[in-house]
């Protein structure tokens, strides 16, 4: 028991739920002990020297001393590193079939005894004791991976390893899932285990609810992402290089990764970052995109006690001018907070509020909690008994744990036929009206007054038939439970794009849909931490996501409320939320000039919707997030990719949002290329730093020179908003239009700009060449020089 847990305990302890926790605790070390073999004697093993090495397609199988690695680099260029027979299958995080092997990557005897695999975009050179380099065409060093290290069970079974990574001196990684420290991940140690940090997170916090082991590394010589398909628990350790370190040498930088146990295979897409993360979304999916309304605001509260305050809230939104897209029902309106039931004194007639609502456009989003009331006479615990479809131990026994309802157990969602039935158990929330949902505590979590508040490590998974216990099955949870909603979904409206938002995961989650901060502490560090979780979110290929808007927690000030409002309101999810004893959130409770200044922030976020679906279905696309770090365009200006405070929105616009209490101004530093303060219409060239006002009344937001963002104009048509290009110099933009909240194809149209005469020319590429008969409305913007 450590500090924490004691902490926990004491606070547990006097309260039913306390009682339950500590009970539930004791219950999940009993199991444990029971059904975890305890750790024997162990061997190491490194695979030693090099014996021999075949040709496979795409690459070849390098055979040591004491273990073999396969190299395969696949059609598109992602190289696959396999050690001891590890194949890309079976991954939770492959979106299919992995890749073709690339037929003209060959292998090659290389200096030393070493191997190597030759391919268009990279080479990977094995050297004789089993370092793997990453290397760019031109030779440069993306990553060198040391010869891994196991430590095995004597009597057999999974055995722990460990793998050293070098990296450029000047290289910054990024990623590892939603990190509030993040989003550069400085030295230190992360782990790879999805938690619920209970009560709520701080930037200090760490592992939180969504881990997964990818790194986005960027450095001088090139932009890289490896990512480690293993799902149990690990750490990685970081240590950023240093350039010029010691007697002028530079010192790499390192990342040491450590499982508790899974196959040694490693996925390395190389490229620009828009490349990567095309080439990650290839392998792990394409993020869903979600309905239209999803890009607009929404407000939810954990505590709406009533319909009727519900509707009081809904007609607080249309009598104050403000636009409201989605209202979400947290836990409350569940019958003694059973998942798929009613409170019907509170909620009487749901399905009634849901069309009510929906005449002022706002559709209702539900929660989902995985964890189902053990009851006999709950009508879900008994169709889950039936359909064997919850998580047992290994005497096969049901595994409880206690969450909001009580005693609980489990759905497997790493069982098909567990996922089948958990899907169509939707159908009555789409009975009650819900157009959405929302999985929470999903990591899973059981209470606990101490220790791992998650199931026992030695609960038995389905796995997909393999079979295995929580250690390997706790990080997919989250992930094969948006599986079963996701599909559920599709099931039972075939013809709508599913709304799902998940506060666990793992890589592959986007295929689903996105998440959100989750419980993020109210306070100016919680700020920056909504948008670390973003960006890092965002390069690991989960493009949509967005923090609880002032807070999770207490009551913000006006001023970090309205701070917080401003920055959400240019991320993808932008969403009001709070827990059941924090002050309110709605945007009239903070006086009149929050109000005023929420109102501006809404107003653009939506003027700014055709820009927002145009950007989800680029991700689904391409891959490339929304929200991306200002150094996406490449390397360059160095000190960009030190920049954390501010953020591109798509190609067109970088947002600069005030993080500090009483600024009301802010240094912005700019990529390369003009950019225009998108209030004033200011020109400023980058690259470079400017100092920008920052009124109470916005955040800064420059648009780049050349672009052609889609907007909604006054009387709700498209129109085009064209930022003057510099002279000499073309520009341009993509508009994706939405075909409904359908499968319908989405039309793609670009636009050229450029310069003429002093005039701004705006031309639509055509498979014919270009026109000036554009469909839209234009609006020119910024000076003309
Ligand atoms: C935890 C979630 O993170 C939070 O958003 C929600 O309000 C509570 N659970 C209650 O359901």
């Amino acid at each position: 028991m450590d500090g924490n847990d004691l902490v926990r305990s004491v606070k547990a302890v006097g309260t039913v739920r306390g009682l339950r926790a500590v009970r539930s605790a004791l219950r999940r070390r009993r199991t444990d002990a029971r059904g975890l073999p305890a750790r024997g004697p162990e061997r190491a093993r490194v695979p030693g020297q090099v014996r021999a090495a075949e040709p496979r397609p795409g690459g070849g199988l390098v055979r040591f001393a004491r273990a073999e690695l396969e190299v395969r680099v696949t059609v598109g260029g992602a190289v696959f590193l396999g050690w001891d027979g590890a194949g890309p299958e079976p991954s939770y995080a492959l979106a299919g079939p992995a890749p073709e092997p690339d037929a003209r990557a060959v292998l090659e005897p290389d200096t030393d005894d070493g191997w190597r695999v030759v391919s268009e975009r990279v080479t990977v050179a094995v050297s004789r004791h089993g370092a793997v380099e990453v290397r760019t065409p031109g030779g440069v060093v993306l990553r060198r991976e040391l010869p891994p290290r196991w430590w095995e069970p004597v009597e057999g079974g999974p055995g722990r390893w460990a793998l050293r990574s070098e990296l450029a001196a000047d290289a910054r990684v990024f990623g590892l899932g939603g990190r509030a420290a993040g989003p550069r991940l400085r030295d230190g140690v992360y782990r790879l285990w999805n938690t619920d940090p209970g009560g709520a997170f701080a930037p200090g916090d760490d592992p939180l609810y969504i881990t997964m082991p990818v790194q986005l590394v960027v450095a001088d010589g090139g932009t890289h992402l490896a990512f480690y398909d293993n799902t149990w628990d690990g750490r990685v350790r970081l240590r950023e290089g240093v350039e010029g370190a010691g007697s002028g040498h530079d010192r790499p930088g390192h990342s040491e990764l450590r499982m508790e146990g899974g196959p040694v295979r490693c996925w390395v897409v190389t490229g620009t970052p828009a490349r990567v993360l095309r080439g990650w979304a290839a392998l792990t999916g394409a993020p869903a995109v979600p309905p239209s309304w999803a890009l607009g605001p929404q407000h939810a509260r954990w505590g709406f006690g009533s319909e009727s305050e519900v509707r009081r809230v809904v007609a607080g939104y249309r009598e104050h001018g403000l636009p409201l897209s989605a209202l979400h029902l947290d836990i409350d309106h569940y019958d003694a907070h059973q998942v798929f039931t009613v409170d019907r004194e509170s909620f009487p007639d749901l399905p009634r509020l849901a069309k009510d609502l929906a005449e002022d456009g706002v559709r209702l989003v539900s929660i989902v909690d995985p964890a189902v009331k053990a009851r006999r006479g709950n009508a879900v615990y008994e169709g889950g008994l039936a359909a064997g479809a919850f998580v047992r131990d290994a005497r096969g026994e049901e595994v409880r744990g206690v969450v909001w309802p009580g005693e609980c157990v489990y759905p497997d969602f790493t069982d098909a036929g567990a996922r089948e039935w958990w899907g169509g158990l939707y159908q009555e929330r789409l009975d009650q009206g819900f157009a959405g949902v929302w999985h929470d505590m999903n990591e899973p979590v059981s209470f606990a007054a101490f220790g791992d508040p998650t199931l026992p490590r030695s609960a038995r998974h389905a796995l997909e038939g393999r079979g295995g216990d929580h250690r390997e099955a706790h990080n997919v949870y989250g992930l094969a439970m948006a599986r079963a909603g996701y599909e559920g979904l599709r099931r039972l409206r075939p013809d709508d794009r599913p709304f799902l938002f998940s506060r666990s995961g793992w890589a592959g989650m986007q295929r689903y849909g996105g998440t959100w901060s989750g419980d993020v502490a109210t306070g100016w560090p919680g700020l920056r931490a909504s948008l670390a979780l973003v960006l890092g979110l965002g390069l690991c290929g989960v493009p949509y996501s967005g923090p609880d808007v002032g807070g999770f927690t207490g009551s913000p000030s006006p001023e970090l409320y309205l701070r917080w409002f401003q920055l959400a309101s240019r991320l993808p999810f932008f969403r009001t939320h709070s827990a059941l004893r924090a002050g309110r959130r709605e945007p009239w409770e903070f006086g009149p000039d929050v109000l005023e200044h929420a109102r501006g922030a809404l107003v653009e976020r939506e003027r700014l919707r055709p820009y927002f679906m145009t950007l989800a279905q680029l991700a689904r696309l391409t891959g490339a997030p929304y929200v991306r770090p200002v150094w996406w365009g490449g390397p360059g200006d160095r000190a960009l990719r030190d920049c954390e405070d501010a953020f591109l929105l798509g190609d067109a616009l970088l947002v600069a949002p005030v993080f500090e209490p009483g600024a009301v101004r802010r240094a912005v530093r700019l990529p390369r290329g003009r950019w225009y303060d998108a209030a004033t219409g200011e020109p400023h060239e980058g690259p470079g730093q400017v100092v920008l006002d920052a009124p109470l009344s916005r955040i800064p937001v420059l648009a780049r020179a050349g672009s052609v963002i889609p907007v909604r104009g006054e009387r709700g048509e498209v129109e085009l908003e064209v930022w003057a290009p510099v002279a000499g110099r073309t520009g341009g933009g993509i508009v994706v239009r939405d075909a409904g909240d359908g499968w319908g194809t989405p039309k793609v149209e670009r636009f050229t700009t450029r310069l003429a005469r002093g005039r701004v020319v705006v031309e639509r590429v055509t498979a014919e060449g270009t026109t000036r008969e554009l469909g839209y409305p234009v609006r020119v913007r910024g000076g003309v020089q």
